[in-house]
């Protein structure tokens, strides 16, 4: 198995939303309540769940813009500072409209203390030449080129300083069906090319199929469903995940019996319940939900798929 590149160990985000005349935190958004997840070298880990289920917290912590209330994030490497790139929804809004496209790519890198023209510009060409982009292009303007090609500028720009992580959030739902392929596949190529690390965030169940070696599925900041893509997808084990793939109509797949539904929208995070979080919108709840629940293998046989549901403890592998 590939070494892990980092581990959440029980990892909470909470934000004040309401203060008392002494500016005290009142009330609290509860984003995220005990993450725990390893990551592996070189695998595309997908992270999916509806609106406001803690994903963007989740890469806010990895990137180190936001620091969690409590639990552990553990790096493995020997840099002392993890390296994590983002590569965000809409490439449009992310670049730098008054940089020219070299400077863009090789910022990383100047962060971290390269600063000669003549290098920086033959590093943008090389990581252009990697993304597709024509090196001649390099002193034009973010607004001179298409929004795939602006995509393979923010991947090059990610690349530039060799991350231990990159985090791709919703990477090409803003771009047109035909080019979105054409990102996926480079994001492949580099990948292989360079063992890279994906932290894959989307609403889309047909992206990270098609991507992801892993599959974690979120729920009011908690992964209740976590394993290999196609184990999760064959046989949804939380009942959360079964509602949430039910309604994603599948291209070309027939509807599934309930039709496509939707979910439901996220209860609000205020006040956690103190059993399952799933609990008042589950239809399979038994006696034991009411009891918080763990991440817990699904059976002895299926060691690397988890699941966050009493239907699943040990006594009872069918989960019936
Ligand atoms: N700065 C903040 N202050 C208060 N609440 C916040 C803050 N940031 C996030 N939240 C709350 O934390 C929860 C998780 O938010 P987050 O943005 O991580 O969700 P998300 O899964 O990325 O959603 P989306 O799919 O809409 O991007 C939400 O309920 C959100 O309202
Ligand atoms: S623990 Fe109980 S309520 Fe929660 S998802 Fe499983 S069956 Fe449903
Ligand atoms: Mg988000």
């Amino acid at each position: 198995m590939p070494e892990a590149v980092l581990t959440l160990d029980d990892i909470h985000v909470r934000f004040p939303v309401k203060r008392n005349w002494r500016g005290q935190a009142r009330t609290w958004a509860h984003a995220l309540n005990g993450v725990d997840l390893t990551v592996r070298r070189g695998e595309t880990l997908g992270v999916v769940g509806e609106s406001g289920c803690g994903k963007t917290t989740l890469a806010q912590v990895l990137m180190g813009l936001q620091q969690p209330t409590q639990g552990q994030l553990r790096w493995n490497n020997d840099r002392g500072q993890p390296n994590v790139q983002i590569v965000f929804q809409d490439p449009q809004s992310s670049l730098d409209p008054r940089l020219p496209v070299w400077k863009i790519i090789t910022e990383p890198s100047y962060v971290k203390g390269e600063s000669q023209e003549s290098v920086m510009r033959a590093r943008a060409s090389r990581l252009a030449q990697q993304v597709g982009l024509s090196p001649d292009y390099l002193n034009r303007y973010p607004h001179e080129f298409s929004g795939g090609q602006r995509q393979r500028i923010a991947i090059a720009r990610a690349l530039a300083s060799d991350p231990d992580v990159i985090v791709l959030d919703e990477p090409t739902s803003a771009l047109d069906i035909s080019v979105q392929a054409q990102i996926i596949n480079l994001l492949f190529t580099l990948q292989r090319e360079h063992q890279l690390t994906y932290i894959l965030i989307s609403h889309n169940v047909s992206v990270i199929r098609h991507m992801s070696n892993r599959i974690a599925v979120m729920y009011l900041g908690q992964i209740v469903e976590l394993g290999d893509t196609a184990q999760v997808l064959a046989r949804q084990r939380h009942p959360y995940t079964r509602l949430l793939l039910d309604a994603v109509p599948v291209l070309g797949a027939p509807l599934p019996e309930s039709g496509a539904q939707a979910i439901p929208e996220l209860p609000g995070n205020r006040v956690l319940p103190t059993g399952c979080f799933f609990l008042d919108r589950c239809a399979f709840r038994k006696q034991g939900c009411e009891q918080q629940q763990q991440l817990k293998p699904v059976s002895t046989e299926t060691p690397m798929h988890s699941v966050r549901c009493h239907r699943y403890d040990h006594d009872e592998p069918d989960g019936k």
